[in-house]
């Protein structure tokens, strides 16, 4: 109560209601009225609620969600805002409204070390969209909540220890109850993801493709910041490589797609003259988040049957994964110039370096401006940063003119497909675009989505119009060239 009323009191001009568990508190105007919270009701209140949405990347969430709210095509009828400090929440709605009023959006208290907080959130909504990280700290119980309840969650994580565990952990409880979790449904992974399938589509046959590139990019011409929370998470991913292996290795060998030609070994640093970019491997979570949607494949080519799909709805997503080859996926970081290369190079021998120890982990999260040479800034970027940053991702596929050629021994491919995608700044504007789509995707689509699991978001939502979607808001994917190589 006393957090609410400081709340208010430091805000007057925000109106929002702001609603605590388990008592519910409703402040409108000046007056502050107490009521006894009801039971909870069978059916969900929200259609969704945004958790973490104080955080730099949760204020960008709720100002993109805002666009969605209350007009006639969008199938957001409502939502809520949740974390575990009302202040914080309120400013960040009044942020996300700016220049307008902040409308009468519901602020819920919720504490991922509180799990009644989180089943109470989970009994109110369709969906829970987490955007509380590192999630490999607080992103279990958040789950938990949803697969017991059967909600369904959508994260915007980037740590596939994480991933891979709530996978291995609670699959089959979701199954069971109907809960549908898919993470990774921001900037980590959702390109790569429709990237590497809308390179897949070019390939027409009797061409076959059999490794795809992806080199990303990101510009402006002010500073390339990002926040220190995606950092922390990064420095935590690299701490705890070993858990990871230690995971894949506890557990039954998933089926691997086939797929023609030779496993491609390429050098750490390269050249791709076409675009102009140098570019190093980047071990992010994307070629696992795609090795996990071709391992789904792997399993049933026709990919995930829906809860309640109509024939037609059948027809389209088989007729869909009918046009997907699997392929070797690698992920790369370009930079123009050489120089940038070595930049993110000594970034990530710091973050190996001293991730693997606690005093190198508190260096690094102390100074990540001095250990990320600039790249990260514990306040964030600011907003000219954001808004002046952009994003490319480049796929350079690879692959046989005809697929007969694939089976003679160590031939090398001979026809390549550059297609790209491009956006505006990666964390904060791509991220939360994307985030939103997927879940008024979920919302509009949901009897032709898999009843519950814990997924990869290309499995999922492949089929489904989010490409289109990305496309009508800012997110746009090119053919650049086919040519014979
Ligand atoms: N997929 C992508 O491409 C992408 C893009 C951007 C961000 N991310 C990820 O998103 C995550 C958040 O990043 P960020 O920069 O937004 O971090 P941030 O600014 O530090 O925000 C963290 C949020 O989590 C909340 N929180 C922390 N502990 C909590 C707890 N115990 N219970 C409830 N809420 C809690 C914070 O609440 P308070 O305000 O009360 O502290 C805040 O709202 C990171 O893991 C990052 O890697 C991913």
């Amino acid at each position: 109560m006393w957090t609410i009323v400081t709340a208010y009191k430091r805000n007057r001009t925000i109106l929002p209601k702001i609603l605590d568990y388990p008592t519910c508190f409703t402040i409108s105007n000046r007056a502050i009225s107490q009521k006894p919270s009801p039971n909870p009701s069978p059916s969900p209140t929200y259609d969704m609620i945004i958790l973490g949405a104080s955080g730099f990347t949760g204020k960008h969430v709720i100002r993109e969600t805002l666009k969605f709210l209350n007009i006639p095509s969008s199938p957001l009828k409502n939502f809520a805002i949740a974390g575990r400090n009302t202040s914080k929440l309120s400013q960040a709605l009044q942020w996300a409204s700016g220049p307008n009023p902040p409308p009468e959006i519901p602020i819920l208290t919720a504490d991922t070390t509180d799990p009644a907080s989180l089943r109470h959130l989970a009994s109110r909504t369709k969906i829970i969209l987490n955007c509380v990280g590192p999630f490999r700290l607080y992103g279990e119980p958040v789950v938990e909540a949803c697969v017991d309840s059967g909600c369904d969650y959508l994260d915007i994580c980037g740590e596939p220890e994480f991933m891979e565990r709530m996978e291995v952990k609670y699959h089959d409880k979701a199954v069971e109850n109907g809960s549908l979790v898919v993470s990774a449904c921001g900037f980590d992974s959702i390109p790569a993801e429709l990237g590497w399938m809308f390179n897949s589509r070019q390939w027409m046959p009797p061409a076959i493709f059999s490794k795809v590139e992806a080199y990303i990019s990101l510009e402006s011409d002010k500073r390339i910041v990002g926040n220190l929370g995606t950092y922390e998470s990064a420095v935590l991913s690299v701490a705890n490589a070993d858990i990871l292996h230690e995971l894949r290795c506890s557990i039954p060998k998933k089926p691997r797609p086939e797929i023609p030609g030779t496993i491609p070994k390429g050098p750490l640093v390269n050249h791709l003259k076409k675009v102009g970019l140098w570019a190093v491997k980047l071990p992010s979570a994307d070629a696992t988040v795609v090795r996990r949607t071709l391992s789904c494949l792997a399993e049933d080519s026709r990919g995930l049957p829906g809860v309640n799909e109509s024939t037609e709805q059948i027809e389209r997503r088989e007729a869909f994964w009918s046009t997907i080859k699997p392929a070797h996926f690698g992920m790369r970081i370009a930079s123009k110039s050489l120089f940038g290369v070595v930049r993110f190079i000594t970034v990530g021998k710091f973050i190996a370096l001293f991730g693997k120890t606690g005093v190198g982990r508190w260096l690094l999260l102390n100074f990540p401006s001095v250990f990320s040479l600039g790249f990260f800034r514990k306040k964030g970027p600011t907003e000219d940063e954001v808004a002046s940053a952009s994003f490319k991702m480049w796929f350079v596929g690879q692959g046989f003119s005809d697929g007969s050629l694939a089976s003679q021994g160590n031939r090398k491919p001979d026809m390549e497909i550059i297609t790209r995608v491009m956006g505006p700044e990666i964390g904060y504007l791509t991220t939360p675009i994307i985030l939103v789509q997927c879940t008024l995707m979920l919302l509009k689509e949901r009897g032709n989505l898999p009843k519950g699991g814990v997924f990869p978001p290309g499995i999922v939502f492949g089929p489904t119009d989010l490409r289109d979607r990305l496309q009508e808001n800012g997110i746009s994917f090119d053919v650049i060239s086919k040519n014979t190589v």
